[in-house]
């Protein structure tokens, strides 16, 4: 098994972003809640909401629990719009990996999903163009 797909959701909105990403890339996808190893994998999308301007604190204390040196990491965050140290702070915690493209996916307050799902598609499809099938 060469990646994975890892998240982390608590109203749904990132496990709904991770499916559709899923539809592209085929691999498999695993909550935090189950603790997934990344033993197996060279390619790891990880997906988290943010959380008070932080990536959630079940994705940050998850990311810890692994060894990421030589990995391929492509990270993905859903919010309200507010995100701006994010991804820096995805970057500081994930030691030893090469992360090259990340995604916002934005909803809106009543749930709604609106950032594009062609925009997600094509997120997932570069990563499909640089990597294979995963
Ligand atoms: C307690 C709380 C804090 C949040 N803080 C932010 C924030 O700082 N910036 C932002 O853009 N969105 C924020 N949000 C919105 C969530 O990031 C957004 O709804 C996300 O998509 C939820 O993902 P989930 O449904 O997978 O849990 C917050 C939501 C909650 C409940």
């Amino acid at each position: 098994m060469r990646g994975k797909i890892i998240y982390y959701s608590e109203t749904g909105h990132t496990r709904s972003a991770a499916l559709l990403i899923q539809q592209t890339l085929g691999c498999p996808l695993r909550s935090v809640r189950t603790f997934p190893s990344i033993n197996d994998c060279s390619v790891i999308i990880i997906g988290s909401p943010v959380r008070d301007e932080h990536i959630h604190p079940a994705m940050r204390s998850y990311i810890g629990t692994q060894i990421w040196k030589g990995k391929t990491v492509y990270p993905f965050i859903t919010c309200g719009g507010v995100f701006l140290p994010v991804f820096q702070e995805i970057r500081a915690v994930i030691c030893g990996a090469r992360i090259t493209d990340d995604l916002v996916i934005r909803y809106g307050f009543n749930g709604n999903l609106l950032t594009s799902p062609k925009d997600i598609t094509a997120w997932a499809e570069r990563i499909m163009i640089r990597h294979g099938t995963l």
